[in-house]
């Protein structure tokens, strides 16, 4: 995610580009810049850090001109450096633009239409500027835009200026949102409603597969590639900046519980191999060779994160066959590891500043382990500090309670875990299935975001008990701790949660009509043990809800409160089972009346012990 905002009018751009960017800075700010056209002339401000390192750079000069673009980062290709901070510009600087989202191929685009180009970043926007400016040699400037974005593969909410064509700003979307604002004598573009309500209520949006030509009287809106005009109406947004911020949702965790449906596809994307039924990490940093003698896993993490690397255990041990650990990090820094240099840990951390995971890396590096990140914030110690590693693209997630970061890191563990397979003994063909269930996922994501006032319901009628317990078994366990995790730090209700094969061994003592249970018991090869499991609790009138495999008859003859979730590969069953369990604590939390993203005692990055 990153921030993105354009201006063409009568008043002096920067000031309105760079609160623009503040508003938007929840999108993303590892670095910023902006950019104004006047006359002909192109001034360019762009810096490292926050909002307010702009502004220091700007220093009262304001650059001059009526028409502008301005981004604030969220690196995902290249470095959090200046020279990747947006806006880029094309070989001959007669073009700039702003991009949020990915260009997949940008290497091939590179390699196949711009061979003699030098760059100055490392960016795959930086590829579609030249691109660009390429085609608006011949062509007006929207023609160039649409050819190439014709040959772009990935996601893009863009903004491009011309000084040949100072009049306008060309905005195009797939896949990342773009808001137009109407204006008098002002027209605005911007990746939400966020920084333009204070200049306006009427917002067009953009649709995927849309071009917009957008000048300071009027807006023209296309498919891309078409010359035929769309009509669209611009609508009344009455929300204040936080309601737009939150998308119109009225809290951050029920937005990124909802953002699960396309952050998930920026974790697979680019990373995916279907011709070799695998899966390949820039920045993993080993070779195949080195990487087929790693003996042993290490996945350390604190809180949510550590349950990802509980189901990291059972993937890595699945597909791969390597012994694989999941360690908390407050535990494993004041052990004794064992630890060799066949070794690999990857330090799993949302913030990528949580200090018991950054100093039992330091550890495991310190005694010769190879050490990676799976981390979130770009940047962060942790990725700093590890000899490699893969960012997880959630987007920045403000809700203290972890949603979209966790389920991104299982997508990520996953797909390490099927590259370590394959370089055993994991067939083509396995690698292969996983490859195309994992692409089915977001579909399947929306189905069960679809049921939220069912869940919602559910949700409400449990709210009322002091106490509860979830269950799972095999690679559904993790989900149920994680699910009795989010259940605690948002409604403040206790749970606990036990991996169901365990209850006659202690936990059925609690068991009664006051006692509830959620339990997974999605169709999986644990299954029958699951339905045994669930009649013990109904023998024991325990009120009790069910996540269960679309389809499941069987299973309404012990409850009326299911949750349905879609079928897909037991390996991936956990990425859909825990959103159920998101959206339930969520509601009790609400029900509850609780201070939902902002939960007592608790912080979003723990960087003390
Ligand atoms: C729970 C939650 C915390 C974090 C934990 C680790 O919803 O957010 O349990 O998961 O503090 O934080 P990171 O992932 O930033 O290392």
């Amino acid at each position: 995610m990153c921030g993105i905002i354009g201006y063409i009018g009568e008043k002096p751009a920067g000031k309105i580009l760079l609160n623009g960017l503040r508003k938007l800075e929840y999108r993303g700010y590892d670095s910023a810049g902006m950019l104004l056209l006047n006359k002909d002339k192109f001034t360019r401000i762009r810096s490292v850090g926050d909002i307010d390192k702009l502004e220091k750079k700007i220093n009262g000069q304001w650059p001059k001109g009526k028409m502008g673009i301005a981004h604030t980062r969220w690196a995902t290709h290249g470095g959090v450096t200046e020279k990747n901070a947006h806006p880029h510009f094309g070989r001959a600087k007669e073009v700039a633009i702003i991009h949020n989202g990915i260009i997949e191929n940008y290497r091939e685009l590179k390699e196949k239409y711009l061979k003699n180009h030098k760059f100055s970043s490392q960016t795959d926007t930086e590829v579609l500027a030249h691109l660009i400016e390429k085609y608006h040699q011949k062509h007006p400037l929207k023609k160039a835009v649409e050819s190439a974005l014709k040959k772009v593969h990935g996601t893009f909410g863009l903004a491009v200026i011309s000084k040949k064509e100072p009049d306008k700003i060309i905005a195009g979307r797939s896949g990342s949102p773009l808001a137009i604002g109407v204006g008098d004598n002002q027209y605005f573009l911007a990746s939400d409603a966020t920084p333009l309500l204070t200049h306006t209520r009427k917002i067009i949006y953009l649709d995927d597969g849309e071009i917009a030509i957008i000048k300071k009287n009027n807006s023209y809106i296309y498919k891309i590639g078409n010359n035929n005009q769309i009509n669209k109406k611009a609508q009344n947004i009455d929300w204040n900046t936080e309601e737009a911020q939150k998308g119109g949702f009225p809290h951050f965790m029920i937005k990124e519980i909802y953002d699960q449906r396309e952050v998930f596809m920026d974790a697979i994307r680019g990373r995916l191999r279907p011709k070799e039924g695998s899966a390949q990490m820039g920045g993993f940093n080993l070779k195949d060779k080195e990487a087929q003698k790693i003996d042993r896993i290490i996945l350390l993490a604190c809180g949510t994160a550590y349950y990802s690397c509980l189901v990291g255990k059972y993937l890595f041990e699945r597909l791969a066959q390597i012994p694989t650990e999941a360690e908390i990090g407050s535990e494993y820094r004041y052990r004794n590891p064992v630890i060799d240099n066949k070794t690999l840990v990857f330090s799993v951390s949302q913030s990528g500043e949580t200090l018991d995971t950054l100093v039992s890396q330091r550890e495991a590096k310190r005694k010769g382990a190879y050490v990676r990140g799976i981390v979130n914030v770009v940047g962060s110690t942790i990725a700093r500090e590890a000899d490699g590693g893969t960012y997880i693209h959630a987007g920045p997630e403000l809700s203290v309670a972890s949603s979209k970061a966790f389920t991104n890191m299982l997508a990520i563990l996953t797909l390490y875990a099927l590259y370590f397979g394959r370089l055993h003994k994991m067939s083509f063909e396995t690698g292969n299935k996983i490859i195309k269930e994992l692409e089915k996922i977001p579909g399947k994501i929306n189905l069960i975001l679809k049921q939220n006032e069912k869940i919602k319901k559910i949700a409400y009628k449990y709210s009322k008990y002091q106490n509860m317990l979830y269950l799972g078994r095999g690679i559904n366990y993790p989900i149920a701790l994680e699910g009795s995790h989010k259940l605690k730090e948002l409604s403040y209700i206790h749970s606990e949660a036990y991996p169901a094969g365990e209850m006659k061994h202690g936990v059925n003592a609690l068991l009664d009509k006051d006692f509830p249970v959620a339990a997974i018991a999605t169709k999986n090869n644990l299954y029958e043990k699951m339905i045994s499991n669930l009649e013990e609790i109904k023998a024991r009138k325990s009120p009790f809800f069910v996540i269960a495999t679309k389809g499941d008859k069987n299973i309404q003859r012990m409850t009326s409160d299911i949750i349905y979730v879609p079928k897909t590969i037991e390996i991936l069953e956990p990425i859909l089972n825990v959103i159920p369990l998101q959206l339930f604590a969520y509601h009790c939390a609400v029900k509850l009346k609780r201070n939902v993203d902002r939960p007592r005692n608790l912080a979003k990055s723990v960087t003390v012990e």
